[in-house]
């Protein structure tokens, strides 16, 4: 029976119990819970709230309770209702009455919320590492392929022609805003919310900025309310996961397509590829498909985490106990799913020589035409009518528009003349965009360039 139990006449039922412990999950946050805690001591030291050998007491044993979990001695199971009792349980067992003296002006409410502050705050700095390691990877494949040249999609129709490195720069950009939306969601985490006690602060003279400066951290949770019901920044935080979560399903799904023998133009590493159990022949794309199934986790922690939250009356409610259960698996799905993306793609090569023929005179140049047109002073509506009909030619004589002759271009538009053919190369549509952001080498080499230097 939990100390704090003198009101009761019985204890708590074995199957309640077991239903109502969440120590298989926040177990994990022992760390954060002693730091936490030892700020806390230290705070009641300086405040003359415990002696300052009562708190050196405690102190110790709290690193010694953090030593003994780490090296294994120390386990906990369902009995132990939260990692904050079982603490405070072994601290009294360790050094008797004193260590009742830890919970002082705290509740277990405002101690579950900095301790998901702390980990948050460990968690997306490491997310930042990961994701940035991931553009590093998908940088250097960028710069290998800076002339290669691919075949770019709307509709997953051909559209025109793109060089490689532009596409993964796109990839590089997105995963740049998810590093800010991290870098955002860590300056709201970065406040403590202790000293708010259960949910209207204290009578005893803490000094909650003391505590928060000895944690690190920017500040205080101003409104001791605010502080011990709110999980936005956790909502944020999740939220933010499914965001990296879809980018990356997204570059996944194109590893698939890319690696199958219509696009052959991705090559997996065997390390990174696996057999088919009946069908001797298959390589399959399995780990950039398990990345586009595992977003469906994420997804779940996000819905999970705002139907936890939903409708909840300030301030704290058992429910919000639910949260830490879609916060780990959020941190650790995406911590997976990125660091796998980026081993996957150091293990995968691809063929600069796959689509530059099959593209020259290809449909997907018929803008080039149109622009050609434009440049003529024919209206760009006008323009684009007489290429379609350029097109529906090409279509019904199954040629490419490098193979339409010149009297037929000019039966069309008298606006055609012989050099439209320049035109009709995938690498002259390429070096011919002028607009800044364009797939040009030049915009592309000063993609290249940005991001190196915001990656070095
Ligand atoms: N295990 C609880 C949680 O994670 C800790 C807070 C308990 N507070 C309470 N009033 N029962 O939410």
């Amino acid at each position: 029976m939990p100390t704090w139990n003198s009101r009761f006449k019985k204890s708590l039922d074995e199957k309640a119990l077991k239903f109502s412990s969440s120590i298989d999950i926040d177990g994990k946050l022992y760390n954060e819970d002693i730091v936490g805690s030892i700020a806390h001591v230290k705070m009641l030291m300086k405040q003359k709230i415990i002696s300052y050998a009562e708190g050196k007491k405690i102190i110790s044993a709290l690193e010694s309770i953090r030593k003994e979990i780490l090296s294994g001695k120390l386990k906990y199971d369902w009995r132990n209702e939260d990692i904050h009792s079982f603490i405070e349980e072994q601290i009294t067992k360790k050094i008797g009455a004193i260590g009742k003296k830890l919970h002082t002006a705290r509740s277990r409410n405002d101690q579950v919320a900095l301790d998901e502050r702390l980990y948050l705050k460990k968690e997306i700095t490491t997310l930042i590492k990961t994701l940035i390691g991931l553009q590093k990877t998908l940088l250097k494949i960028s710069s290998k392929h800076k002339s290669t040249i691919v075949p770019g999609y709307t509709h997953l129709q051909r559209a025109q022609p793109i060089l490689f490195a532009h596409h993964l720069l796109a990839y590089i950009s997105m995963l740049g805003r998810d590093v800010e939306r991290l870098n955002d969601c860590l300056k709201r985490a970065d406040k403590s919310p202790l000293g708010a006690a259960a949910l209207s602060g204290t009578t005893l003279p803490i000094d909650r900025n003391y505590t928060a400066k000895l944690l690190g951290m920017k500040g205080i949770v101003e409104n001791s309310l605010d502080a011990v019901s709110s999980r936005d920044i956790v909502i944020e935080f999740i939220s933010t996961c499914a965001i990296i979560m879809v980018n990356l399903s997204r570059l996944a799904e194109e590893l698939v397509l890319w690696s199958s023998q219509e696009f052959a133009f991705a090559q997996f590493d065997d390390s990174f590829a696996t057999g088919s159990s009946l069908m001797p022949q298959k390589k399959n794309p399995d780990i950039a498909e398990l990345v586009r199934g595992k977003t469906g986790r994420v997804y779940g922690t996000l819905i999970g985490i705002l139907t936890v939250m939903k409708s909840l009356p300030l301030a704290y409610n058992r429910d919000m106990q639910e949260d830490k259960f879609h916060l780990t698996e959020a941190v650790n799905t995406t911590k997976d799913c990125l660091e796998i993306m980026a081993g996957l793609l150091k293990h995968t090569s691809f063929r600069k020589d796959r689509f530059e023929k099959e593209l020259d005179g290809d449909l997907s140049l018929s803008t080039e035409l149109v622009d050609y047109l434009v440049r003529k002073e024919i209206p760009f509506r006008e323009a684009h009518n007489n290429v379609g009909k350029v097109v529906a030619l090409a279509v019904s004589k199954k040629k490419k528009l490098n193979e339409i002759l010149l009297a037929d271009y000019k039966k069309i538009s008298p606006k055609f003349e012989k050099n439209l053919y320049n035109f009709l190369t995938a690498k002259s549509s390429i070096n011919n965009r002028l607009s800044d952001g364009s797939t040009s080498p030049k915009e592309v080499d000063k993609q290249l360039k940005f991001w190196m230097r915001k990656l070095s």
